[in-house]
């Protein structure tokens, strides 16, 4: 097996090489794939790096919106997302429909969507934001009223940190963050009583009010690698755990629950690197009139000043 992964792991470097590719994985792959990638990271950062890079062809190892908002970012591009099938049930819960109809219903009032949205429903709203600048965008935000979409969960998390703004919230939500609650953290708590809890805003607003950080997956990792705490227990997909472990050999980390796995970050594998690398699939492709109102959105985010 491990012989196997190593010629794997060579002949998908060779590609890179022959294709000017870059690999990019979000903090929730696997470990394999966490490994052979030229960048790890979260939402934030991968958009960045995947507008800035000057590669032919970026491989997006996570799931379909953040392919496609590197491809929004940069239409010259091939863009391949090793497993088509690796959707984000949360970006899938609202479409532009649903958008026009806020709108129409608040006239007026702006809209900030999470970069977890499909390509569609960038081109309605006006600011993307991503877990890690959310706050800051909301809060630096000219007018009161504010539509903020699709999760209720990061909405609230939001909303309690910008009191002084009027979030109108969208009922959409993360399945695997949404899997424990209050119970759990307690549990947890009593278990380690000496140990920092660190959850996502994705997260049930009873378990971020709970937590001692909130915050985007780099942002936890992070948190954990420079506290003086020697133990944590980690409130996101597991995937963050392999960094964590990798660079933090002298602290311990505890899965808030087992149940924290995200089937579709799951789906990519060194094999389906290789696939994407040698056949070029699947190619991700976005409308241009769409793309065109989508990458004014996305571009607001990267364009603001933190
Ligand atoms: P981050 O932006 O924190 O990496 O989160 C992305 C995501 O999908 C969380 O479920
Ligand atoms: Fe989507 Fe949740 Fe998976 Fe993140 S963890 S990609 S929000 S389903």
């Amino acid at each position: 097996m491990q012989q196997e992964n190593s010629e794997l792991v060579s002949e998908i470097m060779r590609l890179k090489r022959e294709r000017n590719a870059l690999i990019v994985a979000h903090n929730y792959q696997n470990d394999e794939v966490q490994d052979i990638a030229d960048e790890v990271g979260d939402s934030f950062y991968l958009s960045r790096v995947c507008a800035k890079s000057d590669a032919e062809v970026i491989v997006f190892c996570g799931v379909k919106f953040m392919a496609e908002s590197a491809k929004i970012l940069s239409p010259q591009k091939t863009v391949l997302l090793p497993e088509i099938t690796a959707g984000c049930p949360m970006a899938d819960s609202i479409t532009a429909e649903d958008v026009r109809a806020l709108k129409a219903k608040h006239p007026g009032v702006p809209v900030v969507c999470y970069i977890n949205t499909t390509a569609e429903v960038k081109a309605e709203c006006d600011i993307c934001c991503t877990s890690s600048n959310a706050v800051k965008i909301v809060r630096n935000m000219p007018e009161k009223e504010i539509i903020f979409l699709p999760d209720i969960n990061l909405g609230t998390y939001v909303q309690k940190q910008v009191p002084e703004k009027n979030l109108i919230l969208f009922n959409g939500g993360c399945i695997t963050h949404n899997r424990f609650g209050a119970e759990e953290v307690d549990a947890a708590r009593s278990k380690f009583p000496d140990a920092a809890v660190a959850v996502h805003p994705e997260c049930k607003p009873e378990v971020c009010d709970k937590a001692d950080f909130v915050g985007s997956t780099s942002e936890i990792i992070d948190f954990c690698s420079k506290s003086d705490k020697k133990r944590f227990i980690i409130g996101t997909e597991m995937g963050v755990l392999h960094k964590l472990k990798n660079d933090n050999p002298d602290k311990e980390f505890y899965l808030m629950t087992p149940r924290l796995v995200c089937v579709n970050m799951k789906k990519t594998s060194l094999n389906s690197v290789y696939r994407a690398l040698s056949e070029n699939r699947t190619v991700i492709e976005v409308n241009e009139d769409i793309r065109k109102r989508a990458v004014a959105c996305l571009q607001r985010m990267l364009d603001f000043k933190f």
